[in-house]
């Protein structure tokens, strides 16, 4: 099995997809899907794939909450709130899902949180998209002042740290997902790590049966390898030293990553025209708080193509 991105218009950079997996990786989560599980429903909530995650973040099953997706989870969390918080720059989903349940949304513009006053649930990223940056935990907690607060960790897995997991509270949820380090966009798996209490309200205000029952075996399987994502992450890792230190000796402001993408403060329209033309998918980012571009890194010999077109950019 070769591992072609999907993309017609060039290089695939702008979904943050991991593609350093060997198709080995692949190839045994495939080996899972078997008769029974297309033939039968699964049970309501994962529960196999509660139990495994439960071990292997050591955290008790009753606080884990599965979904399609750190989207879905997103969703149920987000369905309980009233008034919805949002720190920007963000993810545009959360703006996105907020209002399409009809809930108010107020954002602000990080550092600032004063706007923010009277949200019942804050959604906070990081580390971030689109700027790579990871918040501190002083940050963090001035939130955990104003609401609760759900912590996106979607790309928490290259940053090196534990993140937010060791804190979740009644003021604190933290998600995850299967989509960005874990290499499995295409299963839409992401889960919650949340107090029972929220867990099982959330629950009660959503729909059981979201993750399939081949998502669920090969999402399970996964965490057997997580040897082979682990060393997919170190050359994510090494990839972006690399690129992060060319790029800023072209002369760009690139913020310092913790995820497996870079952004180029600054560069607009044009250059991303550019650059999609010469073959080169990158997202063009516009949001409060971040103009640029993002990229996400993939082996080195696409970089490196890249950066010749950087290096003529005025
Ligand atoms: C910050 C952030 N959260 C959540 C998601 C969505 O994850 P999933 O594919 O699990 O729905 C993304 C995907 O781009 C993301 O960047």
């Amino acid at each position: 099995m070769e591992l072609i991105p999907i993309y017609e218009g060039g290089e695939r950079l702008f979904y943050n997809e991991n593609l350093f997996l060997p198709s080995t990786y692949y190839e045994e989560l495939i080996k899972v899907v078997e008769m029974n599980l297309i033939r039968f429903y699964p049970t309501p909530w994962a529960d196999r794939l509660v139990e495994a995650l439960s071990s292997f973040l050591n955290v008790d099953e009753g606080s884990v909450l599965p979904g399609a997706g750190a989207d879905d989870v997103l969703r149920m969390l987000i369905s309980g709130a009233d008034r919805v918080g949002i720190v920007e720059p963000a993810y545009s989903m959360y703006e996105h899902l907020a209002r399409s349940m009809g809930k108010e949304v107020r954002s602000s513009v990080y550092p600032d949180i004063d706007p923010l006053a009277e949200c019942d649930l804050i959604i906070v990223n990081t580390p971030n998209n689109p700027t790579g940056l990871s918040y501190s935990r002083g940050f963090v907690e001035e939130l955990r002042s104003i609401g609760h607060v759900v912590v996106d960790e979607a790309y928490v897995e290259f940053s090196g740290s534990e993140g937010f997991l060791r804190d979740v509270d009644e003021t604190l949820t933290v998600v995850r997902t299967f989509s960005k380090a874990w290499g499995l966009a295409g299963l839409r798996v992401g889960y919650a790590i949340s107090p029972e209490e929220v867990v099982t309200l959330a629950k009660g205000r959503s729909l059981p049966y979201q993750v399939s029952a081949p998502s669920e075996a090969m999402a399970i399987r996964a965490l057997e390898m997580s040897g082979l994502v682990h060393e997919s992450v170190k050359e994510v890792e090494r990839v972006r030293e690399r690129l992060t230190g060319r790029l800023r000796a072209i002369g760009f402001e690139v913020p310092d990553s913790s995820t497996n993408f870079v952004f180029i403060k600054s560069l607009g329209r044009e250059a991303w025209e550019r650059l999609r033309a010469r073959g080169f998918a990158v997202r063009l980012v516009d949001r409060p708080g971040a103009r640029g571009i993002r990229i996400t890194l993939v082996p080195w010999e696409v970089m490196d193509g890249l950066l010749e077109e950087l290096e003529v950019i005025p």
